[in-house]
């Protein structure tokens, strides 16, 4: 409502003001997403928000996601001032490997080559030889494999495991995961599937073994969004964070997007595959971090100069 258009316009004053521009994922709040793209911003998958965020000439980057991303961009550019809706949006994959252990079970593997995925503290990727996100882990390890090389994963068993099926590298695992992707459920598509036979699936590697195993596509949620495009299906049967299904239907309006099927899902599911950290972004918290400066993000020096290399190594890879 007009409540909204305050705030839309008070935040592009305030960028204006700042320096400053948002840096958004595509699990947040559409508002979110179109206030970015009005403003140029960007809303992208993990991987682009890095290069995004490094990249822009801006002095004050507004990340709206998760924890992770915000220091991600910290790291990359410690010079600039980088601003989170919210510091307390974290994600399960972060909680669920806490620096210490991580760190005590690499010293127990020492001849293995860490490979951590970004959704990660600054402390852990600072332990990393390699960061990757979902749309880069399987080119990495391939290439790791390739040499020879044996890996260490962390935090992510599901991408993991997706990852050492792909290229039958050896690979230990650490056991986390996401509560999101987590949820979705075989049984629940092979349903879904019969009421849509001619639907692709589409599936984000975070998602169980057997989800994934009924994938048409598997990828990232950039990767996703290509897919949706490239794939000449009318309909797609989508699992991953429904956040993303305001770029779907925007960017291919003619194609029809189904959610995937979680545990608790039913008709009155409204918060089944959302992740409740993407959704602390709102407008009111963006517009008083612009104005105020609260929640700035911070990494420790040390850490943030020992995770700026693997975290670089990935952007140089993938470039
Ligand atoms: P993407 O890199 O695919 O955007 O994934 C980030 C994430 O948190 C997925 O849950
Ligand atoms: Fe983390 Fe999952 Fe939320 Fe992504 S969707 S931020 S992996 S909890």
């Amino acid at each position: 409502g007009s409540q909204q258009a305050e705030f839309k316009q008070r935040i592009k004053d305030l960028l204006v003001r700042e320096n400053a521009v948002i840096v958004a994922h595509y699990y947040t709040d559409p508002i979110i997403q179109e206030l970015a793209e009005e403003t140029g911003g960007c809303v992208s998958d993990s991987l682009e928000m890095a290069r995004f965020g490094r990249d822009n000439p801006a002095s004050t980057l507004v990340v709206a996601g998760v924890k992770f991303m915000g220091e991600t961009a910290k790291i990359l550019s410690p010079e600039k001032r980088v601003l989170m809706p919210t510091l307390e949006a974290t994600c399960s994959l972060d909680i669920g490997c806490p620096a210490d252990e991580f760190s005590a079970f690499c010293d127990q593997h020492p001849d293995r080559t860490v490979v951590v995925y970004a959704n990660t503290s600054a402390a852990v990727k600072a332990r990393a030889d390699w960061v990757v996100t979902s749309s880069i882990a399987l080119k990495v390890v391939e290439h790791l494999d390739a040499q020879g090389e044996k890996i260490l994963w962390a935090p992510d068993k599901h991408l993991g495991s997706y990852v050492q099926r792909e290229t039958g590298a050896d690979v230990l695992m650490w056991d986390g995961a996401c509560i999101v992707h987590e949820e979705f459920k075989a049984k629940g598509l092979e349903d879904l599937k019969q009421v849509y036979p001619d639907a692709a699936i589409l599936v984000h590697p975070e998602s169980p073994e057997p989800v994934v195993k009924m994938a048409d596509y598997v990828g990232s949620t950039s990767q996703i969004i290509h897919a949706a495009e490239t794939l000449p299906n009318k309909q797609f049967i989508v699992a991953t964070d429904q956040g993303i299904f305001y770029k779907l239907q925007q960017q291919i309006p003619d194609k029809e997007f189904i959610v995937a099927p979680t545990a608790g899902s039913g008709a009155t599911c409204r918060s089944c595959a959302n992740c409740p950290w993407m959704a602390m972004n709102g407008l009111d918290n963006l517009a008083n971090v612009l104005e105020t400066g609260a929640s700035e993000v911070f990494v420790d020096q040390l850490l943030g100069e020992q995770a700026m290399k693997p975290l670089t190594r990935m952007l140089n890879f993938s470039a």
